[in-house]
């Protein structure tokens, strides 16, 4: 049954004086693995702005955007998802060679700098399969559908007609093309299907592609040595993003029925993220923050749950992960179907509104809906005698729910990503006893759609200050919207 969808006004909030702010546990420091203290529990999660260059390098518009973060100050900044690998993908940051060591070592300069040395900096290193548009189907039936023996037996039965299990290839192709979508439903296998109507997507258990049935091997490296190309640059630590519809998320799934070792059982689905884990533990040291972004819950039919979770959590703990980072949905299993020429975007089904809630929702409401799932991980980690610190995030944005979340001990860390978006100064406002002057995020997801087509993120909200005679504000590529918050400064500063 659908979900009965229930529109939600912003709670009314109540901002603290700056004593209650002097006071908090929310502003107060947390020590993150040996080494690093982070001065607050305030955190930013990671955003990818679509600012790099094409080959995936640090841009002006990327050291904007994080310099404007972290004129906030929060405790922990998070980059955003980090390639691993070196291979084009698009306006997305990567870390795969030491030619990109340079320009994120500007990006830890520039945050250090314009947070005043506040804030604590991780990156978080990602590696993602195939994803390929949605084709026309014309395309895709002369270029990219599998013509199989199987396929002309299910061509031959449908049509009631034996010439199509000798037919050539051209001659299948030519008449499937022409088909009606009955006979394409009973005709294409499930991949196939998937592919014409979504695109061709791989999955970690394709054992068949060679570089899938590698992955084990090749991945503990190139996590390994994207930390320490990381470390050189000057973080304070890494991220592995083992979260949403990517990779390692793929391979702590209960899809993954990978028969190699690495799929199936639990043990076995979470033996790679703990390879990966150790390898770059081994490669940098265990003075560099090493944490994990994952998933509480799958929210897909079949996936991982929130059992799971609170198991790999603390198997995480155990072996060493510095924070777990508790994240939920985003996958590609139920995400809607994109337009011809577009990519299947993992935030547009239900598991994706479970990733990035928003005030259309449910009776329980976007605001802070994710917590039970850090709280159950954060109690399993716990009781297995770890204090490895829980992040949790969604749905935040008020002093109130951070706070009462930390006070309830349901979480270490209260993490914001939309919300700094809207005002990244927010921390800052708030610590002065000016909570008044914050710029409330709606949760509508403008935002999030502008992620989806690849466009430069912004927030709606900044648009409105724009001033027209004012020549110093960047706008983004289309002309019509700033590229950064408008700025604030506190009056003694
Ligand atoms: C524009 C945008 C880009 C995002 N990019 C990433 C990302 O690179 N890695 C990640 O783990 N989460 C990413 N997220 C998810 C956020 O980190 C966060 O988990 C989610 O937005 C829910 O938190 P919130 O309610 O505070 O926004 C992104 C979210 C948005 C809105
Ligand atoms: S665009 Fe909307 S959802 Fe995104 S940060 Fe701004 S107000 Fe929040």
């Amino acid at each position: 049954m659908k979900k009965p969808r229930v529109r939600h006004e912003l709670p009314d909030v109540r901002w603290p004086t700056r004593e209650e702010a002097a006071r908090a546990r929310w502003f107060s420091p947390l020590a993150i693995g040996t080494r690093v203290v982070a001065e607050q529990r305030t955190w930013v999660p990671a955003m990818v702005p679509w600012r790099a260059t094409e080959d995936g390098f640090v841009t002006e518009d990327v050291l904007d955007w994080y310099a404007r973060f972290a004129e906030g100050q929060p405790g922990v900044l998070v980059v955003e998802a980090t390639g691993i690998r070196d291979i084009p993908s698009g306006p997305l940051l990567r870390i795969g060679d030491d030619r990109f060591i340079p320009g994120l070592r500007k990006l830890v300069d520039v945050v250090r700098e314009r947070s005043a040395g506040h804030t604590r900096l991780f990156i978080q290193t990602i590696d993602f399969l195939r994803v390929n548009r949605r084709p026309d189907p014309a395309k895709f039936f002369e270029r990219y559908l599998h013509v199989t023996p199987d396929l002309k037996d299910r061509l031959a039965e449908k049509l009631g007609d034996d010439r199509w299990l000798t037919a050539s290839e051209a001659e299948v192709r030519a008449r499937l093309a022409a088909a009606e979508r009955p006979i394409i439903d009973a005709v294409l296998d499930e991949r196939d299907r998937e592919s014409l109507d979504y695109g061709y997507r791989e999955r970690v258990w394709d054992l068949h592609l060679p570089h899938i049935r590698e992955l084990p091997r090749v991945l503990p490296s190139l996590f390994a040595e994207a930390a320490r190309r990381a470390r050189e640059a000057g973080f304070d630590g890494v991220e592995l993003h083992y979260a949403h519809a990517y990779t390692m998320a793929s391979f702590l799934s209960r899809l993954n029925v990978r028969d190699d070792g690495y799929g199936g059982s639990r043990e076995q689905r979470v033996r790679l993220p703990l390879e990966v884990l150790r390898a770059v533990q081994e490669r940098v040291g265990r003075d560099f923050v090493i944490g994990i972004r994952y998933l509480g819950d799958e929210v897909i039919t079949g996936g991982s749950n929130l059992d799971d979770a609170v198991w790999f959590g603390v198997q995480f703990a155990c072996a060493g992960a510095d924070y777990l980072s508790v994240s939920k949905g985003g996958r590609f299993e139920d995400a809607k179907q994109p337009k011809i020429g577009e990519a299947v975007y993992p935030y547009t089904g239900e598991s994706g509104h479970e990733c990035m809630p928003t005030v259309i929702s449910d009776e329980r409401g976007p605001f802070g809906r994710n917590v039970p799932l850090a709280s159950a991980i954060r109690a399993a980690v716990r009781a297995a005698g770890c204090e490895t610190p829980v992040v949790t995030s969604g749905g935040i944005g008020s002093f109130e729910l951070a706070e009462s979340i930390l006070t309830r001990g349901e979480a270490d860390v209260v993490a914001a990503a939309r919300q700094t978006l809207a005002d990244p100064d927010w921390f800052r406002k708030i610590r002065r006893g000016e909570g008044h002057l914050v710029r409330r995020c709606e949760f509508t997801n403008y935002c999030e759609g502008l992620d989806q087509h690849h466009k430069q993120v912004t927030c709606k909200l900044w648009d409105r200050e724009i001033d027209p005679e004012d020549r110093t504000v960047r706008l983004a590529a289309d002309g019509r919207r700033r590229l950064s918050a408008p700025p604030w400064r506190p009056p003694e500063d």
